[in-house]
């Protein structure tokens, strides 16, 4: 009976092992084709400018780094104020440990950004702020491709 099980147990584990390393091979073969999609879209889409590259950053900001869940002002139903987008906004969240260093405002972004190319651009790929320290919590430490930080650079310029 004991034996019974534990035959049925490894029969059982040999059948998850086959389970995993299918499902393994199979993670493998995804992500070495997402890394050699997302190297070809690197290199093909580095030269991009114009309205190609606005579009790109509009894209970053609004749906995949979300700045203006900060930096834009709210409505009073708590919904973003789409009239003073990245207008600057009072920062919305608390920290959940006391802090003195929590920052009350998170600055205009819209138009002239608050730092040139080059220090927006360092900023967004490396976390250094023009001062050479990090900027404080809630504000992300971005590690974007230098393509992706050029990109919402051009999109914010773009903007009133
Ligand atoms: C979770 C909230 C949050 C998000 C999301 C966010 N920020 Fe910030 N950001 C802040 C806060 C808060 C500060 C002020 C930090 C400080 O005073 O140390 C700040 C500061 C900055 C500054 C410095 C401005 C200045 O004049 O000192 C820049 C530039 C900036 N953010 C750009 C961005 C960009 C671009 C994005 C999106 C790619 C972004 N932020 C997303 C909260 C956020």
């Amino acid at each position: 009976m004991a034996l019974g099980s534990w035959g049925v147990g490894r029969k059982g584990n040999s059948l998850r092992y086959a389970v995993a390393c299918v499902v393994i091979a199979g993670c493998g073969l995804l992500v070495a084709g997402a890394w050699q999609r997302s190297s070809a879209q690197e290199t093909s889409g580095a030269p991009a400018a114009g309205g190609d590259q606005v579009a790109r950053g509009k894209y970053i900001v609004e749906d995949v780094a979300m700045c203006g869940t900060c930096h834009t002002p709210r409505l009073p139903n708590g919904q973003l104020d789409r009239t003073r987008w990245l207008a600057g906004a009072p920062v919305p969240y608390l920290p959940a440990q006391p802090t003195s260093d929590w920052p009350i405002n998170a600055p205009r972004l819209a138009g002239t950004p608050p730092a040139t190319n080059a220090g927006m651009i360092m900023l967004l790929t490396t976390a250094v702020w023009i001062d050479g320290t990090q900027l404080r919590d809630p504000m992300p430490k971005f590690h974007m491709t230098r393509a992706d930080a050029e990109a919402v650079v051009a999109y914010l310029r773009s903007l009133r």
